[in-house]
């Protein structure tokens, strides 16, 4: 059968919706983190935030886009929360040095970048409407809190690995796959039935 056979029937069956998720391989390409296509400086991929040399912080891995100018962020806070979120650590920070719209877009390397962050995509410097980061999230915080469950190590909540810790801390990469789109908003699993809540929260 012609390829183009295959396609029409797909289309006439109502699947070819299905064939975006076939095709996409887990990666970068042609997600909202693609920004190889503006003309901003480099067609490659990794570029806009890694280096294999020169890094410029240990933020992230060979971390290479200009960090947050942002000196102090407004923490979450609540009554009844029991964990202690401090200043976005690590990983968040390297997040944070394009999501609070501080730092151009294409600021990386030696280059400084025109393009910022807007709309919603754009958390700014006030955390306290936000999921708390940056804390510890082990065995002690899951008794205390009691609707919490226990993670599996310092590196991972669960035993399948899909939600991962950064030295032990719930940081925006925990929920977040920077480089996969497959569930949409970068989530690590799908959220449907806040399957990705229910991965740490006992409710
Ligand atoms: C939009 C920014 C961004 C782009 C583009 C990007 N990364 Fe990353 N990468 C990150 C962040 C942030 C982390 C740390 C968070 C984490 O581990 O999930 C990371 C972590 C990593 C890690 C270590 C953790 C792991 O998942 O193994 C590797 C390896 C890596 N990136 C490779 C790449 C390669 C190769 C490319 C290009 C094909 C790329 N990245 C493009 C932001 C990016
Ligand atoms: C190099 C800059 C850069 C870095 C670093 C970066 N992002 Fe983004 N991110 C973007 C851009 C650009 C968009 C698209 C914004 C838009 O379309 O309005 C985006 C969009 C998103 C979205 C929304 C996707 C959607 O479908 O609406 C999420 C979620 C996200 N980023 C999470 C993260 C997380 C978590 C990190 C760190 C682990 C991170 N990003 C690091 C540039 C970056
Ligand atoms: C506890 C899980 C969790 C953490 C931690 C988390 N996010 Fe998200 N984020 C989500 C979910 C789930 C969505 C999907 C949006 C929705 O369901 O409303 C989302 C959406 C987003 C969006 C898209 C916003 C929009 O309305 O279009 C951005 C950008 C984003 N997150 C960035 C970040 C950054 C940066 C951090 C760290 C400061 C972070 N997230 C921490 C779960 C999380
Ligand atoms: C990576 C694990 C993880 C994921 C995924 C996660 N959370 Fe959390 N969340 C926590 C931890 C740990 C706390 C801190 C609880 C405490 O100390 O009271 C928390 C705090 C909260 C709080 C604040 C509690 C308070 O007392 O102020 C709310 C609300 C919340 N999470 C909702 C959600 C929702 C909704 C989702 C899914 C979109 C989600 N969480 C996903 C780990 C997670």
């Amino acid at each position: 059968m012609k390829t183009t056979n295959v396609i029409k029937i797909a289309l006439a069956a109502g699947i070819v919706l299905a064939l975006p998720s076939l095709s996409q391989a887990a990666g970068i390409t042609g997600t909202k983190h693609d920004l190889s296509n503006y003309g901003w400086g480099s067609s490659e991929l990794c570029i806009f935030c890694h280096t294999p040399h020169n890094a410029k912080t240990t933020d992230a891995p060979l971390w290479n886009h200009g960090t947050t100018a942002t000196a102090s962020f407004t923490l979450y806070t609540s009554p009844t929360l029991n964990a202690v979120p401090s200043q976005p650590t690590a990983t968040s920070k390297a997040c944070m040095s394009c999501h609070d719209g501080t730092v151009a877009l294409d600021t990386f390397s030696t280059q400084t970048g025109t393009h910022f962050l807007g709309g919603l995509s754009k958390l700014g410097s006030d955390l306290s409407n936000d999921h708390p980061i940056s804390f510890t999230y082990d065995s002690a915080l899951a008794s205390t809190d009691g609707g919490l469950k226990t993670p599996a190590s310092a590196t991972f909540v669960d035993a399948a690995k899909t939600i991962p810790l950064f030295n032990a801390k719930v940081e925006c990469a925990s929920c977040h796959s920077v480089h996969d789109n497959t569930y949409g908003y970068f989530l690590r699993v799908s959220n449907a039935g806040s399957a990705l809540c229910l991965k740490c929260h006992n409710k």
